[in-house]
């Protein structure tokens, strides 16, 4: 299967999903992408594999922290340059915090509403306003399962989540007849290093949390099969994707639900703030 884009940037490529995306990207054709994180050594490994397997298709590495306005500042430029346009943004990027809120560090707290949120907005202003010009493109931004309820004990992340289906959704109805499409991952459960990189200060095995406990082995989705799908939800122009057979059931079933049965439910499901910090919430 061919890609619809010659040319493609995705953030967050060093690792998990966005290194998937970027596979998967050179497989189906696409010849020139631009891959973002902060581990440059990560990022040159995936472009000699990429160059390796796919010659066709040419890797271009962009070292930047998008926690930070000047690191969003560098892939905002690469976003707008004329010369050499990008048709795909994949807005990969992201981290989350575990614990309860008023006892985390307030740094931490911030950086992830800046690289899962802010670092999304400025980066889809860079990209559309070229794509539009052109009359095509694409924006997908990676959400969670997370954004259709409250998180207790990852209210941060739930909440910049929450943002970015939201943002992305309302885009998608922004940019009806321009030729230029939006699109709202929103992946469950799936083998990344993301529970090791929790606090976002890239992969620390010891601070594995207990993340990998919450869910029994069947939930876990693989990096590659939500890329596949985020890709066909791209090329296809939906608003929404929700990978996973699973995971669609759970999203169906969860959508009717009244705001205060989601959040009882998950309430019981997850527990509440007070229990993580130790207390009996
Ligand atoms: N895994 C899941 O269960 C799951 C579920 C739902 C949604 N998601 C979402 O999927 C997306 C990808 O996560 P993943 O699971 O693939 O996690 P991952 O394996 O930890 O990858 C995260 C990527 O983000 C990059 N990143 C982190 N902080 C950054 C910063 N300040 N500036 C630039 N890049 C940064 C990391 O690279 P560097 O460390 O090199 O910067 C890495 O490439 C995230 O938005 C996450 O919220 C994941």
């Amino acid at each position: 299967m061919s890609a619809p884009w010659r040319s493609a940037l995705v953030t967050g490529a060093s690792a998990g999903i966005g290194a998937s995306l970027v596979r998967l990207l050179a497989e189906r054709g696409v010849a020139r992408v631009v891959v973002v994180a902060r581990r440059g050594d990560a990022l040159e490994a995936l472009a000699a594999e990429v160059h390796a397997d796919q010659p066709g298709t040419s890797v271009e590495v962009l070292v930047a922290d998008l926690a930070d306005p000047d690191g969003c500042a560098a892939v905002e430029a690469r976003l707008a340059a004329d010369d050499e346009p990008i048709d795909l943004l994949v807005n990969n990027a992201g981290f989350g915090t575990a614990g309860a809120f008023w006892e985390l560090p307030l740094d931490g707290e911030a950086r992830e509403v800046a690289l899962n949120a802010v670092a999304v907005l400025r980066l889809s202003h860079a990209a559309l306003g070229p794509m539009v010009a052109r009359g095509r493109g694409a924006v997908v931004n990676v959400s969670s399962l997370a954004s259709n309820q409250p998180t207790p004990g990852m209210a941060t992340y739930g909440a910049t989540k929450a943002f970015v289906t939201m943002f992305t959704e309302g885009l998608a109805q922004d940019l009806r007849g321009t030729g230029v499409t939006a699109t709202a991952v929103l992946p469950g459960y799936t083998r990344t290093e993301f529970a090791a990189a929790m606090g976002g200060n890239g992969p620390d095995p010891e601070a594995a949390s207990s993340i990998e406990a919450m869910a029994p082995a069947f939930a876990w989705l693989t990096a590659d099969a939500v890329a596949a799908e985020t890709l066909d939800a791209a090329a296809a122009g939906k608003v929404l994707c929700v990978p996973g057979a699973g995971y669609k059931v759970v999203n169906a079933l969860e959508a009717p639900l009244p705001r205060t049965a989601r959040r009882w439910l998950i309430g019981r499901l997850v527990g509440a703030p007070a229990r993580l910090a130790g207390r009996d919430g």
